[in-house]
């Protein structure tokens, strides 16, 4: 490419902003309507506009449209095809508005739709949380720390973890919301328009429930994409532990779960291998969703009020997330709907080891002893078990008497049931808890529908 090329190209938007072309084109024809209602153009005008408008719309739909390079952007496109149809009246139509508060718009409109849509995501993937926990209130897993076996938990329990991540997630998504609804139409290039607008009215038709309150800030404002961006990193931060954690299960070192093939590749010379390749390709893209957060914060870091042209790179960044996010929400879902629970492994692994010595030394403090000696006593048992090759299930009462004589016959009755059963605080693994928790979340659901 020579120059010349490099030169004409660098200022164009048009190849991506031309996603935008439903929410320009309605924002233009509510300005017109409006620009009719306040008498600043008649009503035959505006018919022609509208009418032009509408066509143009079809023609994008059905790939019609002819965009041209040398027009840089969506809206200058719009705007020149517009007056080859339409003639000169198309002239009007800018009237009272800067491309500055039209690209602001255009661009909130467009999240506040995205961000709706995120959240139903979200919600089915909650969804799926929900029934898999509740057909594995009984799947007994080890609970980890440290990714040492710590104690056992249902995988009910666990999943019920990341349901309350992405419920929180969701509460991002609805203050983003929030904060995108704003109108900043009729804040001209920066200091507001010589007119007699209605800002309300367009308000009204693009369904934005406020104005913002200042032109200057409303030209050059795209902190609602920081908390989109925000919410989306975060979002995927949940997803890449997920990601992890669904990776690790499906090993053969685990072999919890049996991901469905649709879900997997084969290897092309490892007949035995089954590569949980969705979720790993979310846990890598959640680094293009945190690089286009770093990137429009970097954008904006420093940026004197008010419209500046760094603001249009703005949108690539946001597409991107946009198009990482929803995919993998949706493929979570699916890949938890479709996975196998291998209860026999879970169980097992939850059995193995000395997991239950956290259970043991509660078991000393309910007979009188405390916790910090009975903390010791039971790290004498699992050093003298591991020494002599034994489970703790393996240990005689005789073998526990003479570690305390506060040990009883029943010490041989704990097992991961009683471990599990035992914790029934409000927040914990308890099977009754577990159940009462995705009752509680089922009720959540079905009150936070978007707002
Ligand atoms: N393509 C531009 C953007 O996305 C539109 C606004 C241009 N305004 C201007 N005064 N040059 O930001």
């Amino acid at each position: 490419m020579n120059k010349e090329n490099h030169k004409s190209l660098y200022t164009v938007s048009m190849h991506y902003d031309k996603r935008l072309y439903k929410q320009d084109i309605a924002g233009s024809i509510a300005h017109t309507e409006m620009l009719a209602k306040q008498r600043i153009i008649t009503d035959d005008e505006a018919s022609l506009i509208i009418e032009g408008l509408n066509n143009i719309r079809k023609e994008i739909e059905d790939d019609l449209f002819y965009w041209d390079p040398n027009l840089e952007d969506i809206h200058m496109n719009i705007e020149s095809r517009l007056f080859s149809k339409i003639g000169e009246v198309a002239g009007k139509m800018h009237t009272g508005r800067s491309r500055n508060d039209q690209v602001a718009t255009d661009i909130r409109l467009y999240c506040k739709d995205i961000i709706s849509q995120t959240i139903q995501v979200i919600r089915s993937l909650q969804y799926s949380l929900l029934a898999a926990a509740d057909k594995n209130k009984l799947t007994v897993i080890p609970g980890y720390t440290h990714m040492q076996r710590a104690q056992p938990v249902t995988l009910a329990h666990h999943l019920m973890a990341y349901f309350h991540m992405f419920q929180r997630d969701k509460d991002r998504f609805y203050n983003a919301l929030q904060n995108t609804d704003s109108l900043p139409l009729g804040s001209g290039a920066l200091a507001g328009v010589p007119y007699e607008i209605d800002r309300e009215f367009v308000a009204d038709k693009l369904g934005f429930s406020r104005l913002t309150p200042n032109s200057m800030d409303a030209v050059s404002d795209r902190d609602f994409l920081l908390d989109y961006h925000s919410a989306a990193s975060i979002t995927m931060m949940h997803i890449s532990r997920f990601a992890e954690e669904i990776i690790l299960w499906s090993s053969q070192e685990f072999n919890f779960i049996n991901l469905d093939d649709t879900y997997t590749t084969g290897s092309s010379i490892m007949p035995q291998k089954r590569n949980p390749d969705f979720a790993e390709i979310a846990r890598g893209k959640t680094g293009r969703v945190y690089g286009n957060l770093t990137s429009i914060l970097t954008i904006m870091k420093g940026l004197p009020l008010t419209y500046n042209r760094d603001l249009q790179e703005d949108k690539e960044g946001l597409f991107d997330t946009v198009d990482t996010l929803i995919p993998t929400l949706t493929i979570f879902a699916g890949m938890i709907d479709t996975w196998k629970v291998n209860s026999n492994h879970t169980a097992d692994a939850a059995t193995d080891g000395y997991i239950l010595a956290t259970d043991i030394a509660d078991y000393l403090v309910r007979k009188g002893e405390t916790f910090r000696n009975s903390h010791g006593i039971v790290a004498n048992l699992v050093r003298k078990a591991i020494s002599e090759d034994k489970k703790l299930n393996q240990i005689s009462i005789e073998e526990y008497r003479k570690l305390s004589p506060l040990f009883e016959e029943d010490i041989l009755g704990i097992d991961f049931h009683y471990s599990i059963s035992s914790r029934n605080v409000y927040g914990g693994t308890s099977e009754d808890m577990v159940a009462k928790a995705i009752a509680e979340a089922n009720e959540i659901m079905e009150t936070d529908v978007v707002r």
